[in-house]
C-alpha cells in the first residue's frame, strides 16, 4: 500500500481515540464543531463525487450529488434566520434536534435509528395516512414516506424547522405526498382521520408551547384517528419511573389498547404502541 493510502488509513484508525467529547465540555462547542465537520465532509463527499462525475459522464442518477449542496445550504441558511428570528426556546443551541444521516444532515436524535427503533417499516404501509403532532422538522414523517409510501400531515410551531422540512422532502421527492405546516398543535383543523399519528416527544415540550392536559391530548388524537388507527408514543425522559406518568398512561387503556411498549436509549425514553379502541366503552 502507498505511503499516503497508509497515512490516511491510520489517522482515520485513531480519530476515534482522540476523545473528542470528554475534553469539549462545553455542549454549544461540541455541536458547533460537529455541525462544521459534518459540513466539511458533505463538502468533500459533494465534491468528490462531482469529480467522479468529471471522470465519467456517462453515469447517470447523480441528481443527489448535484443537489446534495444546494438543499444543505437551504437548511443552514434557515437555521441562521431561525437564530435570529425565532422568539421562543430554541432546541439545540440552534443547531438540528433530528439528525438525517443518510443525507448528511447532523443532529442530536437519528431519524433512522429511531425509524427502525420504532418498528415503523412494519407498522406503516403505502397509502397510510399519517400525522405528525410537534414534528419539528418532520424528518420522521419524510423518511417514513420515503421508506412506506404512505403520506401524511406534520405540524409544527417553529416556522424554520417547517421550511427545513419541506426543503428535505423536496429533494427525497416525497413533496407531493407531505403538508408540513407551521401552526400551533392547538390551532390545527384536520381535513380527515389518520391511520397512524406521532407523538413523539412531543407531550410537555421543553419550550413550554405544548404543555396540553394528558387525558385531553389522547383523547384529542382518539377523535383524530380512523377505526383501527395507531398512536405511536415516545414519552419525554422525565417520564419514565415517574408514577404520575405511569398513571396517566394506565388511564388510556379505556381508549387505546396496548400492542407494545419498550424502553429505549439508556431508559431515556419510552416507545408506546397503542391501538384505538372504537367504540370506547
Ligand atoms: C422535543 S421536540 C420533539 C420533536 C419531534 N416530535 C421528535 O421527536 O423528533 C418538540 C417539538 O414540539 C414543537 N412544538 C412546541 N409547541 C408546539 C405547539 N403548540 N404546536 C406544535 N408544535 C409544537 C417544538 O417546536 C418542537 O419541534
Amino acid at each position: 500500500m502507498g505511503l499516503f493510502k497508509r497515512l490516511v488509513w491510520k489517522v482515520q484508525a485513531n480519530l476515534p481515540s482522540l476523545h473528542l467529547s470528554s475534553r469539549l465540555r462545553n455542549p454549544s462547542t461540541r455541536l458547533w464543531l460537529g455541525n462544521a465537520l459534518n459540513q466539511l465532509g458533505v463538502v468533500l463527499q459533494s465534491w468528490g463525487r462531482n469529480l467522479i462525475l468529471d471522470l465519467y459522464p456517462e453515469l447517470t442518477g447523480e441528481k443527489y450529488y448535484s443537489d446534495l449542496l444546494r438543499m444543505h445550504r437551504a437548511v443552514n441558511d434557515e437555521l441562521i434566520r431561525q437564530r435570529q428570528n425565532y422568539p421562543h426556546f430554541i432546541y439545540e443551541q440552534g443547531y438540528l434536534y433530528q439528525a438525517f444521516h443518510s443525507i448528511g444532515i447532523f443532529g442530536s436524535r437519528s431519524t433512522e435509528t429511531r425509524f427502525v427503533d420504532y418498528g415503523l417499516a412494519d407498522l406503516i404501509h403505502a397509502g397510510d395516512r399519517i400525522l405528525d403532532i410537534g414534528c419539528n422538522c418532520g424528518f420522521m414523517l419524510v423518511h417514513t414516506a420515503y421508506r412506506t409510501g404512505c403520506a401524511g400531515d406534520g405540524i409544527d410551531i417553529n416556522p424554520h424547522m417547517i421550511n427545513i422540512g419541506k426543503h428535505v422532502a423536496e429533494f427525497l421527492g416525497v413533496a407531493d405526498r407531505i403538508n408540513l405546516y407551521a401552526e400551533r398543535f392547538q390551532d390545527f383543523q384536520p381535513t380527515g382521520k389518520y391511520n397512524v399519528i406521532f407523538s413523539f416527544a412531543s407531550h410537555w415540550t421543553d419550550d413550554e408551547q405544548l404543555r396540553p392536559d394528558f387525558d385531553e391530548y389522547l383523547k384529542q388524537i382518539h377523535s383524530l384517528l380512523a377505526p383501527d388507527g395507531v398512536l405511536v408514543f415516545e414519552s419525554h425522559t422525565a417520564d419514565i419511573d415517574n408514577p404520575e406518568f405511569d398513571n396517566q398512561m394506565r388511564r388510556q387503556h379505556k381508549l387505546y389498547d396496548w400492542q407494545e411498549s419498550k424502553i429505549l436509549y439508556n431508559r431515556r425514553r419510552e416507545l408506546y404502541i397503542m391501538r384505538k379502541k372504537d367504540p370506547v366503552v
